[in-house]
């Protein structure tokens, strides 16, 4: 007698592997879903480098400021805590960010916009207002430091006219890249790019709070009560 055929039961059973087959379909899909959406919130949440760029600007315009307080404070009335906390962001804050502008940022653009019409002349402008730039900011670093230690500059009147041939210059610096540079990163820059950016920024986060950072000016700034209108930056 040939076997009988439980069609109810096969049907049965047929549903059941179908249903699994469609739950597990479905839940892959959720994870996948669940997989990207995580991505995306990572990506969204990761800091943005370009804004950590402008917001060290803004610091650097602080700096200056600050800069400018003491030289219109010579001979007599200068903040030694401020000029000792400006010393170290002379000798370690500022060439940390021109390093970095020169290692990472400047050679990026170079590549992705080697077609913009000057782009070399001022990036190499920059590049050279950074060498002289940073060893005059040690100079005024070893002057500002008698100073803090002392209580008097060395020579209030030479000090005067390093300290404004300084900020000046920065200020049309930074208002340069401001300008010119950062609209450029955000227009050229790939997401690979920002990336290579963000990795080198994070290595160095630790000690942007740390001793020599302009953040860490700027907290002493805030904790000595401001200075008065801040500037904007792009
Ligand atoms: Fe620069
Ligand atoms: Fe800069």
């Amino acid at each position: 007698m040939p076997p009988q055929i439980n069609i109810t039961n096969d049907l049965r059973l047929r549903q059941v592997f179908q249903t699994k087959a469609l739950l597990m379909h479905r839940n892959e899909r959720h994870l996948q879903l669940v997989r990207v959406n995580e991505r995306r919130s990572i990506e969204l949440t990761l800091p943005d480098p370009i804004a950590i760029l402008l917001e060290d600007h803004g610091l650097q315009f602080e700096l200056c400021d600050v800069l400018e307080r003491i030289a219109d404070g010579l001979p007599d009335n200068v903040d030694r805590t401020m000029s000792a906390a400006v010393v170290a962001v002379l000798r370690v804050g500022m060439p940390r960010h021109m390093r970095f502008e020169e290692e990472v940022l400047f050679p990026l653009l170079r590549l992705r916009a080697f077609w913009e019409d000057d782009l070399d002349h001022v990036l190499s402008q920059l590049e050279l207002e950074h060498e002289s730039d940073e060893s005059f900011a040690l100079e005024i670093a070893d002057e500002l430091e008698a100073l803090a230690i002392n209580g008097q500059a060395k020579n209030a009147e030479m000090l005067g006219y390093m300290l404004r041939g300084f900020f000046d210059s920065q200020r049309r610096h930074i208002e340069w890249e401001n300008t010119i540079v950062i609209p450029l990163a955000r227009r050229v820059l790939t997401h690979d790019d920002l990336h290579a950016l963000r990795e080198r920024l994070l290595d160095d986060t630790p000690s942007r709070r740390a001793h020599g950072s302009l953040l860490g000016l700027h907290e002493i700034i805030e904790r000595a009560g401001g200075h008065g209108e801040r500037r904007n930056t792009i």
